[in-house]
């Protein structure tokens, strides 16, 4: 993303974010809300050890910021193995995922982000190599070229990606467990505020706590780099307490709503008012008209706008819905050719 449009609220990862990994949490016990997954994890965490095999792979979606990443390092902790790191886009050739299958130890963790993102051959060693634990190679070319059948420890494959749609049926099918992480609700939200508060020794009281939380939508990246510029903001211009007020200013300055919506939440709710009358319109045709590109509408902004209710997708496209207009201070008027919303 470009700097001008560099967004506060953006939960892809950031440079500033670097930081965040000192906070992650190491033990499912540190890990706050997500309370079904987490319950869900401990069993499957459980029955490994018992069998003294490996995990099952695990496939993670959900919009970015949610704690993906920090659950593929909570599950290796937790099964006291090691864990390699790559993505989707980082395995460019079957010989870049030969290297690193024939690299893993018994019990090790792979963990592939974005793995919608793994080209097709690449995907097709991974099947086997999941399935069977094996690799297939082949050497040599032409007539002369003969398969080969490696075989590989029990290694465990964590995937993780923002768009389960466009992970193929064929991987999917290999996943033994596949999780939905989905936005923080406000306690889960003021825990993650106030931990991390206490980790970076920042002074803030229940008020203040409450206020970034509550603009942080629903997104722990999101809520730790509010509290950074919180703040920075109280550093400059007050005592050092975070409190309602001042959390309040410092995020009123950031242009970040009550709601945790920012600019380019607004501009899209107010280009699909203003220029289609609330919809219904192509995501497409709004990410061109506000000059965003659409898997940044499609990843970040949309998901939070329908968790809020304030978008609708019907098969015509999307629908801005009264509670938008409200929030935004536009008149509402229910349409006569108003399309029916998908039950
Ligand atoms: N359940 C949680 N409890 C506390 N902090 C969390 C939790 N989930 C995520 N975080 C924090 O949010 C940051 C972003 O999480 P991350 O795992 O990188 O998200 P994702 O991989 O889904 O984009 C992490 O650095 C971590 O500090
Ligand atoms: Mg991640």
């Amino acid at each position: 993303m470009s700097a001008e449009t560099e967004r506060i609220t953006d939960p892809e990862p950031q440079l500033e974010d670097r930081i965040d990994q000192t906070l992650r949490p190491t033990s499912l016990k540190e890990l706050i809300g997500q309370d079904q997954v987490k319950q869900n994890l401990d069993i499957l965490i459980s029955a490994a050890r018992k069998r003294k095999e490996s995990l099952d792979h695990v496939l993670f979606y959900g919009p970015p910021g949610l704690g993906k990443t920090t659950l593929a390092h909570v599950l290796a902790n937790e099964m006291g193995v090691n864990i390699k790191i790559t993505s989707g886009p980082a395995i460019e050739r079957t010989g870049d995922l030969a290297a690193i299958l024939t690299n893993l130890r018994a019990g090790d963790i792979l963990f592939i982000d974005e793995i919608h993102r793994l080209g097709r051959a690449v995907e097709e060693i991974l099947y086997p190599a999941m399935e069977d634990y094996a690799l297939d190679i082949v050497i040599g070319k032409g007539p002369a070229a003969r398969s080969l059948r490696l075989k590989l420890p029990r290694f465990t494959v964590i995937g993780a990606t923002t768009r389960l749609a466009l992970v193929t049926a064929p991987l999917r099918a290999r996943f033994g467990a596949v999780y939905r992480l989905d936005y923080y609700d406000q306690a889960a939200m003021r825990e993650i505020v106030r931990r991390a508060a206490n980790l970076l020794r920042v002074e803030a009281d229940r008020t203040g706590i409450e206020e970034i939380a509550r603009r942080a939508r629903g997104t722990p990246r999101v809520a730790l780099r509010l509290l950074r510029r919180v703040r920075d903001f109280t550093q400059v211009r007050a005592d050092g307490l975070i409190n309602q007020q001042i959390a309040r200013d410092a995020l009123d300055l950031l242009a970040v709503d009550e709601l945790g919506l920012d600019d380019v939440d607004r501009r899209v709710l107010i280009t699909v008012i203003e220029k289609y009358n609330g919809g219904p319109v192509g995501l497409a045709t709004i990410a061109a008209s506000i000059s965003e590109e659409p898997d940044t509408i499609m990843d970040v902004v949309e998901p939070y706008l329908l968790q809020l209710g304030f978008l609708d997708r019907t098969p015509q496209g999307r629908v801005v819905t009264k509670f938008a207009y409200e929030h935004l201070h536009y008149p509402y008027h229910l349409k006569e050719d108003q399309p029916r919303l998908i039950p």
